[in-house]
Order: structure tokens, then sequence, then C-alpha cells
């Protein structure tokens, strides 16, 4: 990661994410890897008294550990504009998405916010003309768009070394719900739960992650998709696996599973590209190695922080020298040194946005639609 530019730190209040959240942490490490931005304040909690606790751990003044957001919103307005805060980070259960950035964009915010961007397509749509209304800058973390090898990945298909694009196979699968974890897990509890969860379960919470490394590795939009979801564990609401076709504008098809049943499997989500002259196998769970291999036979092993020529894309990305492992607490670094460059007025530095925000929702919508119609093949509406 280069560190030749020195940004003045966003100041971001965090909602959600206290004491015995799951991404919070990794949301707080990530925002300061680059000392791109500062954590100031926080609403971390639904429990007011978790929440201010939860803010003094982690070393948020008293003052600032709010108990709400609506809080945290009144009392950061009126604070003098160099030190209130810049931002918010949204990393609540998923129905929270929408109304906490519409509150946040409506004071003046700008909002970063933890996938799937709402509960469903039409609030979607409603975010989408609240970020064009405000004037904001809307950042999504869809974290593995900020690996180093993702970005090499994008980078060899639109430099045409893989030639026209024929096939996409991408697979998320986790094994976490495997049985009835719902019952005492509070994760799982509201990812399970179609009122704050959205209308699909698995793949909401992780088909969206493998949608969006397929659009964004293949530059192109999926427009059709046929789907069969389809749930394992008795008494569950929502699905816990999935599979689908679908064809991208591109003239390419594919397939895309996700699962959370997959027993064993902690966190393998992996993509393959394949063009008329070679493909590209990419691994959440070795992340430093993107394999290539050619029609003539040729394989190359791309690496993460080695001295082999790399786009300056992903080469700018690497923080380690070559064999020493970086992941996903450093992709997520990326995304907030980018929302953070973005806010300081560099408009090239890429973050996924609200555009991707929209594709997500009605990715996880015309999903559910074929899935409930027989996995009749359904269009995906352009956001
Ligand atoms: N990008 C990724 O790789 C990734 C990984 C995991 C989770 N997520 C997403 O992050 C979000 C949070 O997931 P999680 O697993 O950390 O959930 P979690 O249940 O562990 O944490 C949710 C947090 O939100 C807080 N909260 C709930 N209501 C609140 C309110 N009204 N005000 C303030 N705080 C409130 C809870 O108290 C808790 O601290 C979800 O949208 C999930 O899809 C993304």
């Amino acid at each position: 990661m280069s560190d030749s530019v020195f940004l003045e730190p966003v100041r971001i209040g965090m909602v959600g994410g206290g004491a015995d959240a799951f991404i919070g942490a990794v949301h707080r490490h990530a925002l300061r890897l680059d000392g791109a931005c500062e954590l100031v304040c926080g609403a971390l909690s639904s429990d007011t008294a978790k929440a201010k606790r939860s803010g003094l751990d982690f070393g948020l003044s008293p003052e600032r550990a709010y108990g709400s957001y609506q809080e945290m919103l009144t009392a950061e307005s009126a604070l003098p504009p160099e030190q209130r805060m810049e931002a918010v980070a949204i990393v609540t259960p998923n129905h929270l998405h929408l109304p906490v950035a519409l509150a946040a964009l409506e004071a003046g915010f700008h909002v970063i916010s933890d996938k799937p961007a709402t509960l469903n397509f039409e609030e979607a749509q409603t975010l989408a003309a609240a970020v064009k209304a405000a004037g904001k800058e809307y950042g999504l973390t869809h974290t593995y768009l900020g690996y180093p090898m993702v970005r090499e990945a994008r980078h060899l298909v639109q430099s045409g070394a893989l030639g026209t694009i024929r096939k996409i196979y991408v697979e998320y699968t986790q094994g976490w719900l495997s049985g009835a974890l719902e019952q005492d897990n509070k994760q799982a509890a509201w990812r399970t739960d179609p009122s704050r969860s959205g209308p699909s379960g698995c793949m909401g919470d992780i088909g969206t992650h493998a949608h969006s490394l397929v659009e964004y590795v293949t530059a192109s939009r999926m427009t059709d998709i046929r789907a069969w979801l389809q749930t394992h564990i008795v008494g569950r609401q929502l699905d816990d696996d999935g599979m689908c076709f679908f064809k991208l504008e591109n003239g390419s098809t594919g397939a895309l599973t996700a699962s959370q049943v997959c027993a064993g499997e902690e966190n393998q989500l992996r993509i393959r590209v394949y063009g008329e002259k070679g493909g590209l196998d990419w691994s959440q769970e070795e992340p430093n190695t993107l394999m290539v291999k050619y029609a003539d036979g040729r394989q190359m092993r791309h690496r993460a922080g080695s001295n082999m020529p790399l786009s300056a894309d992903a080469a700018s990305m690497c923080r380690t020298p070559a064999g020493h492992p970086e992941g996903y607490l450093e992709a997520f670094g990326t995304l907030y040194i980018n929302f953070a460059r973005r806010l300081r007025g560099d408009q090239t530095a890429f973050v996924p946005g609200i555009s991707e925000a929209l594709r997500g929702m009605a990715f996880i919508q015309s999903v559910v639609a074929s899935s409930e119609q027989n996995n009749a093949w359904k269009e995906i509406q352009n956001g």
C-alpha cells in the first residue's frame, strides 16, 4: 500500500460493532490500518449501557460514546466542523442499514455501510435517491473487492490476457449454520429472521459477495439468473443453501453456489473465470495467489507482494513483502483508505458504492423470485 500521500484522517462514528459483535472489530482495526481514518465516536450497541461501555473499552471519550445513533447524529452535528465526525460506519444487522444511512445522510454525513446494503431492492432504491439528494459519499464494504489479487484478476480480464470470457464458476461455502445455531447464537438468529435479514438468508448474506466478485472481476453485469434455494434445517425461516445459473452482458454464462451448511467449511470463497485463451482461479483462503492457466499449457502463479510484475492497481494495494501473508483486515483497510481518499477529493479511488448496492439487492430479489417460481429465468433489474 502506497503511503506516500498523507491524508488528514477521516473522522468516523460507528453504529453497531460493540462488545460481542462479529464484524465491528474488523472495521475498527481496518479503518485505522493506514492512518487514513480514525474512530472518534460511536453508538455501538442496541443496548444503551453496552453501547457506552463498549465505547469506553474501545478508547472513545465518554461524551462521544453515545447510547443511540439518533443521539450521536444530534450531538455530533452540534460540534464545530473540525471536530465532528465526517462519516458514519454502519455495522448493524441488515434491517437497520437503511434507517441509519438515511438519518446520517440527512444530517450531512457521509456513509460507509456493510453489506447487503439494505433489507430489499425497494429500500436500495430509496437509499440511492437519498445519496444523490445529499451529495455525500456512500461506500459499501464488499470486502473481497479489496484484495490485491482480485484487482489483478480484473486487470487480466480487462487486458484481454484470457481472451473473450466464456465461463465463470463462483462458489461460497461455509459450514457454520449446519445445525440450528439460531437458538442460541445472535448472529445466526438475526441472519435467519426475514424481518432483520431480508428475503434471503444465505444468498443475501454471502451469495451477494459471490455476485459482486463476478461482476467486479469480469467488469460485466449479471443480466439473468435461474436459482434454486433450499433450507436444510427444519424450522429455519430462510434459505441456508442455494445454486444459480447466470448470464452476463458480455455473453458469458456461469454457475454460482452459496451455502452455509457445508459442514466443516470455514469461508471457502473461490472464483474461476475462463476465456478463449486461458482461465484464472482465486480463493479467499489462499488470497495472495492467483493461478492463471493458458490454453498452450503455460501456468502462471501470480503472487501478491512478490517482485513479479503486477498491475499498478494490485501492486499499490500490497502492504507486505513476498511470502508474508496479508488478507482480510488489509482488504477491509483498502476499502477504508480508498473511502478516505474519495472524501479528500480523489474520485479515482475505488470503493464499491451505491451502484454496487443496487446491483446486490437486485441480485437477491431475482434469486428469490426465480426460486419461488420453479427456478424460472429472471432478469436482474438494472440499479
Ligand atoms: N463484509 C463482510 O465480510 C461481513 C462479514 C460479516 C458481517 N457483515 C455484515 O455486517 C453487519 C453486522 O453483522 P455482524 O455479524 O457483525 O452482526 P452482530 O449481530 O455480531 O453485530 C451487530 C451489532 O449491531 C448492534 N446494533 C443492533 N441494533 C442497533 C442499534 N439500533 N443501534 C446501534 N447498534 C445496534 C448490535 O448491538 C451489535 O453490536 C451485517 O449487515 C452483516 O451482513 C459483513
